[in-house]
């Protein structure tokens, strides 16, 4: 993997569409975030669903959540035939409905476990198995470094580590220094992930801790430029500027467009609501624009605001009157 920045798992939101995107401004890896094991397993037709995947946005990597080796070992054993490149063992998702059911960041509470799961996904595969970490349960249970060294004894290929722990959930500073102390645990590739909020961040991030690779999460959200200025800092020391208004409007329109193809007007107008409102964040007026967004049923009304916002109206876009030519050319 050439560029050492991928797009971080994030449920709700990296569906395929911003996949999509993000592999096109750069990201070397995406993610189809956290699927059920256990509803695999059931069969669950609105899961198998969330595994639909573009050969565009490979490598891919599924990342899977549950708490029995068996469920899990069988879940992999359905991935196997999806056209789809690692497996990733959810072990930090707070949320009850993951966590609750000895998923999710429970494991980390419960290494022995968390090692049979690996272990079992391992043995039911031959495409790599990732695991994605937090610190630790709590401020005085943070195991991440040592825990990652059990999992790659289980057969894990690679660590990503979100540094902060199950209790914090998004509050106070992500500590890299853990990042560091796993990098130095283990052999296998380190992804470093939390508060990378900007290119110099992200640079930052691989010098200070040693990772392998960055993963951005929310700093990607309307922002596929986190992906390629990123690049082009590690790669020839230059900040770009950032994107101009009519760049962003461009973008999103593309995104919606992909939406649409995907998964169907209604679900993008939902979606592109708050894809939209990420979008047109910092500009002029970001506050009205996004009330109106709100209120929005069609991605065409998205997409209106979005333009007169910017004053800019994409040619083919108004030459036959709407946003529908541009579902037809992407
Ligand atoms: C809305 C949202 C959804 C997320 N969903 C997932 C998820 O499904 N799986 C996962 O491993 N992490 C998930 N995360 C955590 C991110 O992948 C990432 O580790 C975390 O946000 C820290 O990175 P950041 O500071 O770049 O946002 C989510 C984060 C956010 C904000």
């Amino acid at each position: 993997m050439d560029a050492p920045v991928v797009l971080a798992p994030m449920s709700g939101i990296t569906d395929i569409a911003s996949r999509l995107i993000a592999k096109s401004f750069g990201a070397a890896l995406v993610y189809i975030p956290l699927i059920s094991a256990k509803a695999l397993c059931l069969g669950s037709r609105k899961t198998f669903d969330l595994l639909i995947s573009d050969a565009a946005e490979r490598p891919v990597g599924v990342q899977i959540f549950g708490g029995e080796p068996d469920i899990i070992a069988r879940a992999v054993e359905i991935l196997n035939s999806h056209p789809i490149d690692l497996i990733d063992i959810n072990m930090g998702c707070p949320v009850p409905k993951v966590a609750g059911h000895a998923g999710g960041a429970s494991l980390l509470r419960t290494p022995k476990l968390a090692c049979e799961i690996v272990a079992a996904a391992v043995g039911s595969t031959n495409k790599p198995v990732t695991v994605k970490l937090r610190a630790g349960w709590d401020e005085s249970t943070i195991n991440a470094p040592e825990l990652a060294q059990m999992l790659e004894k289980a057969g894990a290929s690679a660590i990503a580590l979100h540094p902060r722990t199950k209790a914090q959930g998004f509050a106070g500073k992500a500590d890299w220094s853990l990042i560091t102390l796993t990098k130095k645990n283990v052999n296998i590739p380190v992804i470093g992930s939390g508060d990378v909020h900007s290119p110099n961040d992200a640079r930052q991030m691989l010098e200070e801790t040693g990772c392998d690779l960055v993963m951005i999460a929310r700093a990607a959200q309307g922002n596929p430029w986190a992906f390629s200025r990123t690049l082009t800092l590690l790669e020839r020391n230059e900040l770009a500027p950032e994107p101009s208004q009519s760049e962003r409007l461009h973008t999103m329109v593309r995104h919606c467009t992909l939406l649409v193809k995907y998964e169907g007007e209604r679900t993008a107008a939902l979606k592109m609501r708050k894809h939209a409102a990420w979008y047109v964040k910092g500009m002029k007026n970001a506050a009205k624009a996004r009330e109106k967004i709100n209120r929005s049923k069609t991605v065409g009304e998205i997409i209106d605001v979005c333009q007169a916002m910017v004053g800019e109206w994409h040619e083919s876009c108004s030459s036959d009157g709407g946003w529908k030519c541009f579902a037809t050319t992407d």
